[in-house]
């Protein structure tokens, strides 16, 4: 006869067997991940000649890890195309946020170029007729480039930190690092100790934007749209947001992975949360990046690229950084639905001058342990349409026959 013991024994076992089958499924115990192999790749500098620099394109920031980015390659460069489907809808009506993706990845590139030993010249918005080729990264022939960037390495390190920092001010030295900047035309910082009266009134304004957010069903929504909760989705796509990447700890997501997905309105209580009791608190300096026009396509790309060089110099300088956008993301989405502009105006009185409106928001400071990689598509799966023939004809013939 079955006694309770050898039940509840054998309900036990299929309990345990149930969260072991749970944790295999949703990759826990361990085993490779082809969807962070991209950064493998570049420490080992598998891609060679113009296919390095898509290989460095490929690991820039991007809005959510959309990834918004293709490329064509030819003998004489690269062209870099906007993929507007990989959007995210109500959170970036203007598609700003894409094209700052893609100004990070085109960054990547002219470093990479570096490597080559070949001169590189960046073309934004080459082709007016195509609105969405927004580069064309021109290669000059062998051993006409400089010297190898002292970034290079770092572009396989650089990760977005959303976990709790320590908080304090970092050391001079280390400012001028992070700020040692090339000139990004019609783009500017603006930087404040999170301590003083303006750091104070970016977290509160941050903390507000973050609510609003968090009860706008549709933007919620639409960003909930690139979280990849099931690992089967992670390494199908290759592309989103993780619990690895959320700023917890690995064991609390190791728990979480193991639940069912969360609603977005549950994210969104999380995510208000976290911005409030870690990203704020725990900052050393806030900051935005400005421009006169954050909708003007060239001047997005720009502050994409300023964004890209920011985060690098924090990383090489032994600092951690995070894009903060709420507040950017609430001025376009007061724009869309033709409110009040209420954060507009609140940013424009943080801001010495109305003239240059914030584009992009972040927060720099002293972490203990490292970011993790997020989410890839590797070089082979963002190769577009056949490299343009029609240009390296033209550029063959333009250079009297001869590459
Ligand atoms: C335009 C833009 C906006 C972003 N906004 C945020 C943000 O508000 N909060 C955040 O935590 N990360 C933000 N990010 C960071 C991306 O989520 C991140 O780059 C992406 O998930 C890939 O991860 P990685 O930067 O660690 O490689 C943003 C990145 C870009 C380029």
């Amino acid at each position: 006869m079955i006694n309770r013991r050898v039940v509840l024994a054998g309900a036990g076992g299929l309990v345990v067997a149930g969260v072991a089958g749970r944790a295999w499924q949703q990759g826990l115990l361990g085993g490779s991940d082809p969807a962070l192999a991209a950064w493998g790749d570049w420490r080992s500098q598998r891609q060679l000649g113009a296919l390095r620099l898509v290989g460095a394109a490929v690991l820039a920031a991007s809005p959510h890890n959309t990834q918004p980015w293709s490329f064509a390659i030819g003998r004489m460069g690269v062209d870099v195309f906007e993929v507007p489907g990989r959007a995210l809808g109500s959170m970036d009506p203007f598609g700003r946020e894409r094209l700052a993706g893609l100004g990070a990845a085109i960054h990547n590139m002219a470093l990479a170029s570096t490597s080559l030993g070949r001169a590189a010249r960046v073309q934004l918005l080459p082709d007016p007729a195509n609105p969405q080729h927004v580069a064309r990264v021109l290669l000059g022939p062998d051993g006409s480039g400089p010297a190898a960037h002292p970034l290079l390495p770092v572009i396989g390190r650089r990760h977005t930190h959303r976990g709790p920092w320590r908080g304090g001010l970092f050391s001079g030295a280390k400012l001028n690092e992070l700020l040692d900047f090339p000139a990004f035309p019609g783009v500017k910082l603006a930087l404040f100790e999170a301590a003083s009266p303006r750091g104070q009134r970016f977290a509160a304004l941050t903390a507000d934007a973050t609510a609003a957010i968090a009860a706008d069903d549709a933007m919620m929504a639409d960003s909930e749209r690139w979280f990849r909760h099931e690992r089967s989705d992670a390494d199908r796509l290759m592309d989103g947001l993780t619990l690895a990447t959320s700023g917890i700890s690995p064991s609390l997501a190791a728990g979480a992975a193991l639940l069912p997905a969360q609603s977005p309105a549950m994210q969104g209580r999380y995510w208000l949360a976290a911005t409030k009791d870690v990203h704020l608190p725990t900052a050393s300096l806030f900051g935005f990046i400005v421009a006169a026009d954050p909708h003007d396509r060239r001047s997005a790309l720009l502050v994409g690229s300023a964004w890209q060089r920011l985060h690098l110099n924090a990383v090489a300088a032994g600092l951690a950084a995070q894009p903060l956008n709420q507040l950017p993301e609430i001025i376009d989405r007061e724009v869309q639905m033709k409110q009040a502009p209420r954060f507009a105006r609140a940013v424009d009185a943080l801001l010495d001058d109305p003239a240059w409106r914030p584009s992009f928001a972040f927060r720099i400071g002293i972490a203990d342990a490292p970011a993790l990689p997020a989410l890839r598509r590797p070089v082979s799966a963002v190769i577009g349409p056949p490299a343009r023939l029609a240009w390296e004809v033209e550029q063959w013939r333009s250079a009297g026959g001869a590459f």
